[in-house]
């Protein structure tokens, strides 16, 4: 696995989770893989991630404030090797798009028993975005366990 890409719908509160833990654990590891997330849809193009998820990851130690949202191109199916999806409608969506089956995956694959990571963004309450960054960072560092 040289490169990976981390996919959600908007990538303000669920991918950029991920691309941060997996980016925190490939310089603890030294490990030479790039990491990238974005979103099947372009709603929040631009913009920071969602404020909760911000927090969430700063009380981890990891700082993803700088992180911009952006859609998938039909360049990242070229360019990545490993495509992670975070639930079944991004994984829908994706193979709409035209996503190569043999790069496609499902985060919650990785130790949660293939389940959807649930969307935080429709509920206020950062408790929702703790469980979420929970079940992210124990798949990422599997994907990295099994891949390495
Ligand atoms: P994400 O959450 O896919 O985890 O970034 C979402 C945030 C916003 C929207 C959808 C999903 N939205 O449609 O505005």
């Amino acid at each position: 696995m040289k490169s990976i890409l981390f996919v959600c719908l908007g990538n303000i509160c669920r991918s950029p989770l991920a691309e941060g833990v997996a980016r925190e654990f490939i310089k603890n590891h030294n490990l030479s893989i790039s990491v990238d997330s974005c979103g099947t849809g372009d709603y929040h193009k631009g913009e920071n991630p969602c404020p909760n998820s911000i927090k969430v990851s700063k009380q981890h130690g990891i700082d993803i404030a700088q992180h911009r949202a952006r859609a998938i191109t039909k360049e990242d199916f070229k360019k990545f090797d490993f495509i992670v999806a975070l639930d079944d409608s991004n994984i829908s969506n994706l193979l709409k798009m035209g996503c190569p089956t043999e790069k496609l995956h499902k985060l919650g694959f990785f130790g949660y028993d293939n389940q959807d990571v649930p969307d935080p963004y429709f509920f206020d309450r950062f408790e929702g975005f703790e469980k979420v960054f929970t079940m992210i960072e124990s798949c990422v560092h599997n994907i990295f366990k099994e891949f390495k």
